[in-house]
């Protein structure tokens, strides 16, 4: 049986760093990190992430702001909540959560967010500073998928590494990670021929195709690192129940390690925006 790479635990040390970073900016320069989290809509699933991150962030003693607009919310209410956010010291985090509802423009809507109050990292400007190597604020599940790699190889060096998945949220943030830890780096999509024997052919699969069980055990090497980043909602007999871009059971007999869904990379998403949040609070100190 592969090795469980437990996000929950993982996450919990993360939060306990950045409880401590809240504590010391709070004790040394009488600033509370601050994070603002801005909802559009009433879509289910948002909901109860945008409620996760605020609790959480409430639990490292940082503050938070929440930010509920409703689904007629146009672009101009939205461009105006974000100046004001921009332009508010108090503030050192803004998060939109997505998607939005569609008759607005994400793409305006994330580049109207300053890029140093960017705590997604999805700004173009910390887009272009990570695939420079430059980068401040990293995407929070790429980010988070790091620090459990790193439990099983603190050194990246020279692994063949598969993303499957190319989303400006984890695929294309992830490679340019896993890139700047010397991995060598395909990006597979619905598009790639042969995606299975790529995947065979890889010490490190990253799982963040957005398809329940995608990837089974005929893809994976004998002794690889499987990350899953998928989260799918299903239903079995008649309850709900989250399963992950990766078939669980057949592929834990095989991978080396492996992580769960839930318990697994959605932990560490939330704990890395917190620890982004203090980043870019120390960064804003006068
Ligand atoms: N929707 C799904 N994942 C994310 C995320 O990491 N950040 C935001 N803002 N929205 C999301």
């Amino acid at each position: 049986m592969a090795q469980l790479i437990d996000g929950k635990q993982l996450s919990n040390q993360v939060l306990q760093e950045v409880a401590s970073e809240v504590e010391q900016l709070r004790a040394e320069h009488d600033v509370v990190p601050t994070l603002a989290v801005v909802l559009v809509g009433e879509d289910p699933a948002s909901q109860v992430y945008v409620r996760n991150k605020v609790k959480r962030a409430k639990e490292t003693g940082m503050g938070s702001i929440e930010h509920r607009l409703g689904t007629a919310t146009t672009q101009g209410d939205l461009n105006q909540l974000i100046d004001q956010l921009n332009n508010d010291p108090q503030v050192h985090g803004i998060l939109v959560q997505l998607p939005l509802p569609s008759h607005l423009d994400e793409e305006q809507v994330i580049a109207a967010i300053n890029p140093a109050k960017d705590v997604d990292g999805f700004h173009p400007v910390n887009v272009g500073a990570l695939a420079a190597g430059q980068a401040s604020l990293v995407p929070c599940t790429p980010q988070g998928c790091m620090i459990m790699l790193r439990q099983v190889h603190p050194d990246l060096s020279g692994k063949n590494a598969v993303v499957v998945g190319r989303s400006n949220i984890v695929g294309k943030p992830m490679a340019a990670l896993l890139l700047q830890a010397n991995c060598t780096v395909t990006i597979a999509h619905s598009r790639t021929k042969d995606i299975e024997s790529l995947c065979r052919n890889a010490d490190i699969v990253i799982a963040a195709a957005g398809r329940m069980e995608l990837i089974n055990a005929d893809w994976i090497r004998p002794g690889a690192t499987v990350i899953d980043v998928g989260i799918n909602a299903i239903e079995v007999d008649g309850k709900r129940k989250l399963v992950g871009d990766v078939a669980f059971d057949s592929v834990s007999e095989i991978a080396g390690a492996i992580t769960p869904v839930p318990g697994g990379v959605g932990p560490m998403t939330i704990a890395c925006l917190l620890l982004n949040t203090t980043r870019a609070a120390r960064r804003q100190l006068a």
